[in-house]
């Protein structure tokens, strides 16, 4: 399976050349730490488990088919490429000629440039909305627009564990781009250390989270390679009581770490197993771009978190197309929920 939430494997702030072609490139990062096999019984699990997002008053999927898709963000109707969308498109060619922003080509390295305006030239940024959160939606390279809306079913799933818990929670959002994990998960009542080797994605979740009122809450915005950073909480003893990871199949740490998500993926989640709280909540794994089936991050998941009780939940996170109700489906999760 090859799922392609717009291919987010070359999802960097600021691309640089195709994922594949660099992976091909790239030596592995030297492992400094041994993996070892976690004891005890493996936690419960839970699966197919299909995450469904509905279209809603902040984001639609209007329609999709033949290698396009047709989204409403906040004011603006998006038309964009969807590899997936092999069947036919179900709404009218007016309904598509609406649209305010269109983007065309391949994804390989353009900016900008990749993008048209049939009515009148946009500004780089608008205004977006989630369940309340204001932030701003963008045309960035590489075709994203600064949201996966698809994560919001992970973002009400950890917002539930925050407000159930009762007490203070810590969440770490690694790979966490334009922050509105982060913010929901502040807003909930947590403390959040938010993650990301991009210092444009760390400028503009810093810009979201003024746009959504919630600079008085505790975010600590890092600008690091995600396994670095990780590294460095286990050594120094920092722990958390859920953990999100959305790692891309490739990306690069601020100083040229390279993340390759076949070789580096097993160390980052055994690392966050060791990073959890005595009594954690959630490790919540996003993959996407990558030729594997959600049943390999499950089997991960469920080894590395061995004896922790609780249940693995693994499966697609989809988007449902409200012109005819078919399901875009965008990445492949697993996450293991505490008992
Ligand atoms: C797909 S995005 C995550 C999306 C986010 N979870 C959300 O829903 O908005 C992947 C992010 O990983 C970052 N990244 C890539 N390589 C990285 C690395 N080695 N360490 C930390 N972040 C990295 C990119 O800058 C990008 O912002």
């Amino acid at each position: 399976m090859n799922t392609s939430r717009d291919r987010r494997g070359d999802h960097r702030a600021e691309p640089s050349g195709s994922a594949a072609a660099q992976a091909s490139r790239e030596p592995a990062r030297p492992s400094e730490r041994p993996l070892v096999r976690r004891e005890g019984p493996l936690p419960g699990e839970r699966l197919p488990l299909i995450l469904e997002v509905a279209p809603n008053e902040d984001y639609a999927l209007l329609d999709s088919g033949d290698g396009e898709k047709l989204e409403q963000y906040g004011p603006y109707r998006i038309v964009r490429p969807e590899g997936q969308a092999i069947w036919r498109k179900a709404l009218p060619a007016q309904e598509w000629q609406r649209a305010d922003a269109v983007f065309t080509g391949n994804t390989d390295e353009e900016g900008m440039g990749r993008w048209r305006f049939p009515k009148a030239p946009l500004g780089e940024t608008w205004p977006m909305r989630h369940d309340g959160i204001d932030y701003l939606g963008r045309f960035t390279s590489f075709r994203h627009v600064g949201v996966f809306p698809e994560q919001a079913s992970h973002w009400d799933h950890m917002e539930a564990l925050i407000r159930a818990a009762g007490r203070p929670v810590k969440v770490l959002n690694l790979f966490g781009y334009t922050g509105l994990a982060s913010l929901v998960a502040a807003r909930a009542g947590a403390e959040v250390t938010h993650v990301d080797a991009s210092k444009k994605a760390i400028g503009w979740a810093r810009e979201n989270q003024e746009m959504a009122r919630l600079t008085g809450k505790p975010i600590r915005w890092i600008c690091e390679d995600a396994m670095k950073f990780a590294e460095r909480e286990e050594r120094r003893g920092s722990r958390y009581d859920i953990i999100l990871l959305d790692p891309p199949a490739y990306g690069r740490g601020p100083k040229g770490e390279v993340w390759q998500l076949f070789d580096d993926l097993p160390a980052l989640v055994d690392i966050c197993r060791s990073i959890l709280t005595p009594k954690p909540l959630a490790v919540v794994l996003t993959a996407y771009s990558i030729r594997a089936s959600f049943f390999a991050i499950h089997a991960l998941m469920r080894d590395a978190f061995a004896g922790m009780g609780g249940r693995v939940e693994s499966g697609e996170l989809v988007i449902r197309e409200k012109s005819a109700g078919r399901a875009l489906s965008t990445s492949l999760f697993s996450r293991w929920v505490a008992g």
